[in-house]
């Protein structure tokens, strides 16, 4: 008879080297805004939540969006990395991470036409008198053409050439700042509709300049960012870019295709695909219909064609099939995000699933060593026909 075959190694759980890093697997917590800092700083609210879910064992764990430029934030409660008094708090919260066996990754923004929103549970609407009244006034923002992200938001200001370079440089010396702090990746955030997916698409994009018009034209900015991240982040560290692989209308997958081409030859290691959001002051994209992994194919069309890594998002919420992603070389890594707010410790959850073994080496210490015990006692009872509570 045969010997029973070991299972093959899930690969969601085999490391992945980035660069000169290794993520202990291949699950990233996807960019969370908490929309909860105070000034641009983060709070302890920062340090635990991100800190759970490093415990809960991801092999990456991403910021949420951290602004480069105080103008370049979405809601008052976001936090940013424009000014050197920022560095330290968040230096803990990346030390915490990387002490637990994850990768500290940081997501770098500009809001562009998005800036001065309410949070999501103050209704999502761009500020207004109301919220001057509590201590939260609008301020304007900036974007590629003055068009708005919605009937009734502000009108952006059109960017100047001393605009560009100004913000060029707010992403230049927050990446300097990101890497102080002790974050290990950076993901430039192009998606949703916030400063570069602006410039990128002909709907919210009607320069004149050397900064709009066609294809190149339009990429100038984002490549432009991609380009000055890359050159202070370190050469063993990968960079993550997010996009937004279609929009409702202005921006095809083709191009995100021929796009991702030109930020690998930038030193881009790995494509995020999201989508949509251009109009709106949500994540969400209004014309994708939702199902599981919808955005999947986007990931797997521009790992196959440019070569470069993709990371899938969106709606993955099963273990297996997060697995099956990879194993059908349709992306590189799985981000997830909103799981892993109900379920912290999901990626130790997809291991016991993954593997079919309950058991808790992965754990933090101070918890694994008491549950593998407790499961000995747990096996025991069965064994000796204790009934179920
Ligand atoms: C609370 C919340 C905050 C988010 N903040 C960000 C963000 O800061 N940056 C970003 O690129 N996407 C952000 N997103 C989008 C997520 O990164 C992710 O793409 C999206 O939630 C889909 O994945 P999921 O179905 O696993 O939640 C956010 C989503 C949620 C639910």
């Amino acid at each position: 008879m045969d010997e029973p075959q070991p299972a093959p190694q899930p690969r969601l759980l085999t490391p992945i080297a980035l660069r000169g890093l290794t993520a202990r697997n291949r699950i990233a917590i996807a960019p969370m805004l908490q929309y909860s800092g105070r000034d641009g700083l983060p709070t302890d609210w920062h340090l635990v939540h991100l800190g759970r879910l490093a415990l809960g064992g991801a092999g990456i764990v991403f910021t949420e969006a951290i602004a480069v430029e105080e103008r370049g934030r979405i809601t008052h409660g976001d936090l940013g990395l424009w000014h050197d008094g920022q560095i330290a708090a968040l230096r803990r919260i990346a030390a915490f991470v990387r002490a637990h066996g994850a990768v500290p990754a940081v997501q770098l923004a500009h809001a562009g036409r998005k800036a001065g929103t309410q949070r999501p549970w103050e209704g999502h609407g761009p500020l207004g008198e109301a919220d001057r009244a509590r201590g939260e006034p609008p301020w304007p923002p900036i974007g590629a053409s003055p068009i708005p992200a919605a009937p009734g938001r502000p009108i952006p200001v059109e960017m100047s050439a001393a605009d560009i370079a100004t913000v060029k440089e707010a992403w230049r010396t927050a990446a300097l700042r990101a890497l102080e702090a002790g974050f290990e990746a950076v993901e430039v955030h192009g998606a949703h509709g916030y400063l570069l997916h602006s410039f990128l698409s002909p709907l919210s994009n009607t320069r004149t300049d050397a900064y709009g018009g066609d294809f190149a034209g339009r990429a100038r900015l984002p490549l432009e960012v991609a380009e000055t991240v890359r050159a202070v982040w370190p050469k063993d560290r990968p960079l993550f870019y997010r996009v937004s692989a279609v929009d409702e209308g202005g921006w095809t997958i083709e191009e995100t295709v021929a796009f991702a081409r030109a930020l690998g030859e930038r030193g881009v290691d790995v494509i995020d695909c999201s989508s949509g959001s251009l109009f709106d002051s949500s994540t969400a994209n209004v014309r994708l219909k939702r199902s599981f992994g919808f955005q999947v194919p986007f990931a797997e069309r521009v790992r196959r064609e440019t070569g470069l890594m993709t990371m899938a998002v969106g709606l993955i919420v099963d273990p297996h099939q997060a697995e099956a992603i990879l194993r059908e070389d349709r992306a590189d890594l799985i981000a997830i995000g909103r799981e892993a707010l109900a379920d912290p410790q999901w990626p130790l959850r997809a291991e016991a699933e993954l593997t079919g073994r309950e058991a808790f080496g992965s754990w933090p210490v101070q918890h694994g060593w008491w549950l593998e015990r407790r499961a000995r006692i747990f096996a025991q009872m069965r064994a000796e026909g204790v009934a179920a509570p």
